[in-house]
């Protein structure tokens, strides 16, 4: 841990952004080129559209990272020498712009107080209730044959995405002036500053379009240094596009009370491929400046592995990397079957034009099963796997064929889910693609015996006999090895046990904990493990918000009593379009008399890309080189646990947090989770957090709101990235979600945050549930209640953060009349500890 004391640029802050401009480019997908792109040299351009100056880093609330500055479009044009013809369309756009943000926010106060709302939680009701882009009317009259339309979206948790002008689809004077744009520059091309769907149809005659995204730090630079190709796209899209009313989870999405998933498994394009739907851009797509061949050169196969060989060729006249993606079309039996689902992915490395790659991909064989809900376990159906290989998820051909002589069950565990009576909908099946006869007759042959395929047993873990009562020690003893995490809980009192499982409570006025800065070892950190435990040496963890970079105050100074004092709120941004100046100045807190203001201290954290760019970039390294970044901050400003990476499925594009997820995909997310996961923890005492755990998958009513499933699609998509994750890169934490599964809280489901995560998938860490999940910040007024600190514990979901008085109740009461034992809360409090004693860094 290092201390800054100077407001100075770091050495750390230049190495992480240059880092982020070189990975940046893989992360954007090239959706369109008529060639317009790359641009021959920089020059007179035109620029227009929202994300011109008011670019977007990435969306807003816990995941908004505090940097000390960002490159927007606008600068990153300039420092690469283009001349804007077009500053004044930017100035009154800005104004405009400004004026009626001013305004919307205005509104919402009033609407919130008129419901009673204040304070914090008239702050709260902001959360994500992002300003829809407004109508206008600027002459586009900048000069020049070159122009670009950044067309910016802002999203953020607390709402949801909406189906309307100005967030999904365009607004009216969008479509005018991109059109009009299109037609009056020689080279035009669209840029998307967003974080998730646009509705394109619209301006689809438009033949240059850039999904740049939002890519943190260093946005502007790196869209210059696509836009003149001293660098090329590489990314694809993790999820389907198409107009939001053909997403089978449109209809009924954002029920306050219980939302249905009644499409079952079938989740974007194993939707979209099984019903013969011709999106607007299909999973897994994106151009470069070049153009591969993908061909298929060898499979092979046995009862634990499937291995796929292609050769990738660079056909074009540009370097570039390539996205091999393996899909596999399972046959239909018992269980229903979409028409395919991704198997496997890797990213060549840079090829010149003419240069050829022979990549291997592999997955278990057992990964191609489907889960019984009936039977409890996976089954292989009898029949042919056609595996099929390309780079797009609709441009693909057969590598092989593996024919299964026999149902094969190649896993059995028990029923997971608390039941449900919702009928799925079955789409009926009509693929969008029949493979010629003979593509089939001519494909490799791999037999398969279902007796070859070896079946895994579950066992589940019961609750150990309670440690008996000890002497009380030190926690050197067990940090010096003479004692074990077992005798130090032997001295602790129930009382002690609860400190542990609730966070950084403290009893006491003036100490509330307010969501996403908790913390008081770290100023802006989201909250931390206990401080009850302080005479006995325990330590703190901190933990810390991401997921696009860590979210930190930017400036503190220390009281030798308090400690360190933040100087200004890690939600100033929010705080300053809801209040006056006036009101902000009365909301600072009194100062701290014995303050020493002669030292500040900084934090000027690195924003990297929103998750569903790094996702795009289909690259192990590029997470990596980003969980480095963070892993690097991490141990510098101190703090053992990063909140993030987030990785709950797009079950639809309206949901509001998607920005900061990876995919509708559980493959693409699980591996780029556990990537991410390994990039950050080869840095000692450093640990991610995966989170949501599980089906939060929309923002709406997000402490309250009911996930309807079946257990099938449970396990094969909202569970199954995380089971990569915990299984290719065991993360050190897991955050739990807020809403409820099948009427009962997430974090209260003891046999997913324990028989699942841990005796199936093997999680050794902890669980902490979101924040505030058990009350306290937004109350309920629909049908469902709070999860309480009691049940988290029961269920095995370690600590309940950021932890309050009625938690501590929570677990005194339910020791008291019996229903958790000392043992249940034994077990939650010593993974704690096991935790502190593996990572504390102070
Ligand atoms: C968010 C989490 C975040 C936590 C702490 C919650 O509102 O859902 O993603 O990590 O706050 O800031």
């Amino acid at each position: 841990m290092k201390r800054i004391t100077t407001p100075d640029v770091q050495p750390f802050e230049t190495a992480h952004a240059e880092v982020v401009r070189k990975v940046a480019p893989e992360c954007m997908v090239l959706l369109k080129n008529n060639g317009t792109l790359p641009l021959s040299a920089p020059g007179k351009i035109a620029v227009y559209g929202s994300g011109a100056r008011s670019t977007i880093k990435g969306g807003t609330g816990s995941g908004d990272v505090n940097v000390r500055k960002f490159v927007t479009v606008e600068e990153g044009l300039e420092n690469a020498g283009f001349e804007i013809t077009t500053k004044k369309w930017i100035d009154d756009y800005t104004k405009m712009y400004t004026d009626a943000k001013k305004a919307h926010f205005a509104a919402l106060r009033k609407e919130g107080e008129a419901a009673g709302l204040s304070g914090f939680q008239l702050v709260f009701s902001f959360f994500g209730k992002e300003f829809a882009e407004p109508e206008y009317e600027l002459p586009l009259d900048g000069e020049g044959d070159t122009a670009i339309y950044v067309l910016a979206r802002n999203s953020g948790e607390g709402a949801d995405r909406a189906p309307i002008e100005g967030d999904i689809n365009l607004t009216k004077t969008e479509i005018r002036d991109i059109l009009a744009c299109n037609k009056k520059y020689k080279n035009f091309a669209l840029v998307l500053n967003v974080g998730g769907l646009i509705d394109l149809e619209p301006v689809k005659e438009v033949g240059t379009v850039l999904l740049m995204g939002q890519l943190g730090i260093e946005t502007g630079n790196a869209l210059a240094d696509v836009l003149l190709g001293k660098a090329y796209p590489s990314g694809k899209l993790t999820m389907t596009w198409a107009p939001i009313n053909d997403y089978p989870s449109t209809e009924g999405f954002g029920d306050p009370n219980d939302t249905y998933y009644k499409e079952g498994i079938y989740v974007g394009y194993r939707y979209f491929d099984t019903i013969g739907y011709e999106p607007t851009f299909p999973f897994g797509y994106g151009m470069g400046y070049t153009t591969f061949t993908v061909e298929p050169a060898g499979l092979k196969a046995d009862g634990k592995k499937v291995t796929v060989m292609a050769k990738v060729t660079n056909t074009g006249k540009c370097a570039g990397k390539e996205v091999v993606q393996v899909y596999v079309s399972a046959p239909q039996g018992g269980l229903d079957k979409p028409y395919q689902e991704l198997k496997g992915f890797v990213k060549t490395a840079e090829l010149a034009p003419g240069a050829s790659e022979t990549v291997t991909v592999s997955f278990d064989t057992a990964s191609m099963a489907s889960f019984c809900d009936t039977c409890a376990s996976y089954v292989l159906e009898a029949g042919d796997y056609t595996i099929r290989v390309g780079n797009c998820s609709r441009n693909t051909s057969i590598a092989g064929i593996i024919s299964l002589d026999a149902r094969a069950v190649v896993a059995k565990t028990k029923n997971i889910a608390p039941k449900t009576d919702m009928k799925e909908t079955v789409p009926a099946f009509k693929p969008f693609h029949t493979d010629c006869p003979n593509c089939v007759a001519g494909a490799e042959r791999i037999s398969l015996k279902a007796s070859d395929i070896p079946c895994t047993e579950y066992t589940y873990q019961k609750i150990p006999a309670e440690i008996p009562h000890g002497e009380t020690i030190q926690w050197s003893e067990v940090t010096s090895g003479k004692k074990t995490v077992q005798d130090f809980i032997a001295g602790l009192t129930d009382e002690q046990l609860a400190y542990l499982c609730i966070g950084r409570f403290e009893e006491g006025p003036g100490d509330g904990a307010f969501l996403g800065q908790s913390g008081h070892e770290l100023p802006g950190a989201a909250g931390e493990t206990t401080s009850a435990l302080k005479n006995l040496g325990v330590p703190a963890l901190v933990l810390t918000d991401g997921p696009a970079g860590l979210r930190l105050n930017q400036k503190y100074q220390v009281s030798p009593t308090r400690g360190p004092v933040p100087m200004g709120g890690a939600f100033d941004g929010l705080l300053s379009l809801i209040f006056t100046p006036e009101e902000m100045k009365m909301m600072v807190p009194p100062p701290v008399a014995d303050l020493d203001t002669s030292t500040t201290f900084y934090q000027y954290c690195v924003a990297i890309p929103i998750g569903t760019a790094l996702a795009q970039s289909w690259s192990e390294e590029v997470n990596k080189a980003c969980g480095d970044i963070i892993g690097e901050e991490m141990e510098l400003f101190g703090t053992e646990s990063w909140l993030a990476p987030a990785m709950n499925i797009y079950r639809s594009p309206l949901c509001g947090r998607n920005f900061e997820y990876y995919s509708e995909d559980p493959l693409v997310a699980g591996k780029i989770a556990a990537a991410m996961t390994k990039g950050v923890q080869a840095h000692d005492k450093c640990g991610v957090t995966i989170k949501h755990f599980f089906c939060n998958n929309q923002e709406t009513n997000r402490l309250y709101s009911n996930s309807v499933l079946s257990e099938r699609a449970l396990r094969e998509i909202y569970l199954k990235g995380f089971e990569i994750c915990v299984r290719e890169a065991q993360p050190e934490f897991l955050m739990s979600s807020y809403n409820l599964v099948n009427g009962t809280h997430a974090c209260e489901i003891r046999d997913v945050q324990t028989h699942c995560l841990r005796d199936e998938w093997g999680f050794k860490g902890i669980v902490m549930t979101d924040w505030t999940v058990t009350g306290g910040l937004q109350e309920s007024h629909t049908k469902y209640g709070s999860a309480t600190c009691a049940n988290n514990v029961k269920a095995g979901n370690d600590m309940t953060q950021p932890g309050g008085p009625h938690d501590k109740k929570s677990i005194m009461d339910a020791l008291d009349d019996g229903s958790l034992s000392r043992a249940e809360l034994q077990v939650c409090a010593g993974r704690i500890l096991e935790s502190i004693k593996k990572l504390a860094m102070r």
